[in-house]
Order: C-alpha cells, then sequence, then structure tokens
C-alpha cells in the first residue's frame, strides 16, 4: 500500500506507516477460536488526491457489536473496507495507520490477502448468493477461494453448522440442493453470513446488512447477530438508529464536514453514546436533527 506525499496528514501518516509493527497474523490454517479484537489505528484514506478519513482509531473488543453511524458519505464504507484489505484493491486508493487483529497488522509485509480475508469476513449491504450454486454450495463457495481444506466427509458437518449458526437452518434443510437464488431476499442474506462463517472468520464486518430486507427479514437477522456476538466479534454499519441501539454494546459516530475527510466524532457504550452523547454534533444526529 502507497502513500502519496503532499499533504501535513498525508506526510504524516506516512511516519505511522513506516512504523507498522511487522510482526504478523497467526499462521494460516489456524483453526478458528473465537472472536478476535480489531483496533484501528489513526487511519487515514484517499481516493487518489482526495482524503475521505483522517486519524480514524477505533479498538473494536472480542464479543462485542461495534456500529458505524453516520451521514452518506462519512467514509463508514470506505473504513469497513479497510478493516479486510478491501480498499487497496480500488485503483488509485491508498491508506495509512494500522489494523490490528489480536495486536497484528493485518498490513505487515508477508501476509496474505486471503490469509486475511479469512479472518475477516464482510457481508455486503445486497445479498449476492451465487445464483448458480445450491444453497450447500454457497456455504462452502469460499473454502477455495480462501485456501481452507476441508474433507469431504466434514463438508455437510460444516453446512449444517454453518446455516444453524445463520439461522437458517430450519428454512433451508429438505432443499439444500435448491439453487441459493431460490430463496427470499432475507434467506438469501442470511445465507451469505452462513458462507462467511463456513471459513472460520474471527470478525465479521456487515456494511448495512438490512437496507434491502423488510421489517420481519431486518429482525431475523439482527436476531441472528445477537447470537453470533459471543462466536465473532462484528463491526455493522447501519443508517437505522433503533438498530444500532438494538444489535450493538458500542458505536462510533462519523462525520465529514464540509470539504473535509472524514472521522469519528464520538465512539463509546452505545447507551451512552445514545442517551448521553458529549459531542452536540452525535445529540443532533442519534435524535434525527441531521443526516
Ligand atoms: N471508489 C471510489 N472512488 C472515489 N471516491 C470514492 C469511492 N468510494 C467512495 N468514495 C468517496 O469516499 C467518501 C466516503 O464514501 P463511503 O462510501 O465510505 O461513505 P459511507 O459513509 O459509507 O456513505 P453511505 O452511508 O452513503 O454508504 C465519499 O465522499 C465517496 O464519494
Ligand atoms: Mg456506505
Amino acid at each position: 500500500m502507497t502513500v502519496v506525499d503532499g499533504s501535513d496528514a498525508q506526510a504524516r501518516a506516512a511516519r505511522q506507516r513506516r512504523g507498522a509493527s511487522a510482526r504478523d497474523v497467526p499462521d494460516r490454517g489456524r483453526a478458528a477460536d473465537g472472536p478476535a479484537q480489531l483496533d484501528a489505528v489513526e487511519v487515514c484514506a484517499w481516493f487518489g488526491d482526495t482524503q475521505v478519513l483522517e486519524d480514524v482509531s477505533l479498538s473494536m473488543p472480542p464479543a462485542t457489536v461495534t456500529a458505524l453511524i453516520g451521514p452518506s458519505g462519512c467514509g463508514k464504507s470506505t473504513f469497513l473496507r479497510i478493516l479486510n484489505r478491501m480498499h487497496e484493491s480500488v485503483p488509485g486508493a491508498q491508506l495509512a495507520g494500522e489494523v490490528r487483529l489480536d495486536g497484528a497488522d493485518i498490513y505487515a509485509s508477508g501476509n496474505r490477502l486471503t490469509d486475511v480475508r479469512r479472518r475477516i469476513g464482510m457481508v455486503f449491504q445486497k445479498p449476492n448468493p451465487f445464483p448458480a450454486m445450491s444453497i450447500a454450495e454457497n456455504v462452502t463457495a469460499g473454502l477455495a477461494l480462501t485456501n481452507t481444506r476441508v474433507s469431504k466427509s466434514e463438508r455437510s458437518d460444516l453446512v449444517e453448522r454453518c446455516l444453524v449458526r445463520a439461522g437458517l437452518w430450519g428454512e433451508v434443510k429438505d432443499r439444500l440442493g435448491r439453487p441459493g437464488s431460490a430463496l427470499s431476499g432475507g434467506q438469501q442474506q442470511r445465507l451469505c453470513i452462513a458462507r462467511a462463517l463456513a471459513v472460520g472468520p474471527h470478525v465479521l464486518l456487515m456494511d448495512e446488512p438490512c437496507s434491502a430486507l423488510d421489517p420481519t427479514s431486518t429482525r431475523r437477522i439482527e436476531e441472528t447477530i445477537a447470537e453470533l456476538r459471543t462466536e465473532v466479534t462484528i463491526v455493522i454499519v447501519t443508517h437505522n438508529m433503533q438498530q444500532a441501539a438494538r444489535v450493538s454494546q458500542q458505536a462510533a459516530f462519523f462525520l465529514a464536514s464540509q470539504g473535509s475527510p472524514g472521522g469519528i466524532v464520538e465512539s463509546g457504550a452505545t447507551d451512552d453514546l445514545f442517551n448521553r452523547p458529549v459531542d452536540p454534533r452525535t445529540a443532533d444526529y442519534v435524535h434525527g436533527r441531521f443526516g
């Protein structure tokens, strides 16, 4: 990841980047052993010459759901994509700072992208099952992509386990050979959660996972998030304040002032952020006065 010369922020960020820890994430193939601590340290991001995030630091503790809230365009998705190294695949995109998974910098040289993505999974706004694959094949689709080896005999157990964890097993157990595209939108999103879980992530990132779903499916996904919390650290972007209050224990409010990069105004326990915000801009946002 290159950092361009230029503004003070970029130069400072470049110095921080050079000082990054060289410790690797644990060896590939290590069995998933529960939720991990994720820390973003002074993260900055650019698209070309435009800086979109400035000095974002956030600790995302294990077994905790962290909600990222804030108006459109303030950099929530960009931040989320930096957390599993998706930002670097955008042409012209750059970043600085560190992202540490259980203390180890995921950007340290020598880390394979596929290893990072196996440990830190992503669920997107629009459910995206592979339409030509069956429900069972969709669950295991990520194994080959992340070089995760599972014997044939273990496969059906894995499919069942992941569908149970994603809260979908009861609805699909009699039609595992049917195409994933034959499910409802909410079921497809839970199938995508099952697919993300199949590679044994320690962290699950979710970018507005319910925004395309009806209220009943949304509730079902929220139940799934609550059930998964003890097994995997969750970071969720949402525009729905009630959802953030229902599902998260910690929240961070992002804001980008006119012409300035986005950053965190305030973060902390969700209850504090919603009921006792320190910054008046947080109070205005959570009470729906802007954004
Ligand atoms: N691929 C890209 N190329 C150039 N600029 C981009 C790109 N993706 C995002 N941006 C810009 O980066 C800034 C942050 O965008 P981002 O998508 O992270 O915001 P967001 O908070 O997720 O917004 P929303 O709530 O609408 O999803 C915006 O100004 C956006 O226009
Ligand atoms: Mg977004």
